[in-house]
């Protein structure tokens, strides 16, 4: 049987870590993210600017699975449910803002949700309403044959900017979304208006859809509170989209 793994932290934390289960270095040491993984954790949330030292690090699992296979934790004679309300004790004892859900068991575990690709970097509540949960890849993903390049120091920068976003949310207790404004944009004098309205911002985002290299639509975003998307194609039809003259004129501007 391997070895029960503690949590490590500060009992006054405002963010607490949750992984999936001890590794081969965890089982070995008693503490979690203590191997490689724990070296990318510590290394990310001093890069958000906080420290191994101030969060509260914990798994859902506290055994880890053979070959580190979750699905294989019935081999133990256990199941992940019976980890929960271990897990769910430790969140009203330390009473965090923010919890960092790391990777798709934690999210699950948390919120009752899958789909780390779809949930990640977003605020969600948890199933018990509090804490915040902000769910991103498992640093895991990093390491080892997951991914080479490119993709590696993509998804890095996404950890990160999760790491940060939780990190910010751990500030406080209250769940506020951003707020922010997204409008599809229909003619050109509210296209017109909008571009006059940024004219002194330096540089933008854009993003253009393409349905075989044919430009569908394309959003702008000038700062992060406000996006708009142009469809570029919505020809008359049946009454509906936008005529010909104002398509022409919505192309010039953009
Ligand atoms: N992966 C986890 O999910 N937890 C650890 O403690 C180590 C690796």
């Amino acid at each position: 049987m391997p070895n029960w793994i503690n949590v490590e932290g500060n009992d006054n934390a405002q963010l607490m870590l949750v992984g999936e289960a001890p590794g081969k270095h965890e089982d070995e040491n008693g503490i979690p993210f203590c191997g490689p993984s724990g070296e990318l954790v510590n290394e990310m949330l001093r890069e958000v600017g906080t420290s191994r030292n101030s969060v509260y690090v914990t798994n859902v699992v506290k055994l880890r699975p053979p070959d580190n296979d979750i699905s294989r934790l019935n081999e133990l004679g256990k199941k992940i449910s019976d980890f929960e309300p271990i897990l769910w004790n430790e969140i009203a004892t330390i009473q965090p803002n923010a919890i960092l859900a790391l990777g798709d068991t934690a999210l699950k575990t948390l919120t009752g949700k899958t789909g780390i690709t779809k949930y990640r970097g977003s605020i969600l509540t948890s199933n018990l309403g509090y804490p915040k949960v902000i769910p991103t890849f498992h640093p895991a993903n990093l390491l080892g044959h997951h991914g080479e390049g490119m993709f590696k120091w993509r998804a890095k920068v996404t950890i990160t900017l999760d790491f940060k976003r939780a990190r910010e949310q751990s500030e406080f207790k209250e769940f506020c979304l951003p707020k922010r404004t997204l409008w599809i944009c229909k003619d050109s004098l509210s296209l017109l208006r909008y571009l006059e309205r940024n004219r002194d911002y330096e540089s933008f985002t854009v993003d253009i859809e393409t349905f075989k290299a044919m430009p569908l639509c394309i959003g702008l975003s000038f700062h992060k509170g406000e996006a708009v998307s142009v469809p570029l194609l919505d020809f008359p039809h049946d009454g509906k989209g936008t005529s010909y003259d104002e398509l022409a004129h919505i192309w010039k501007l953009i």
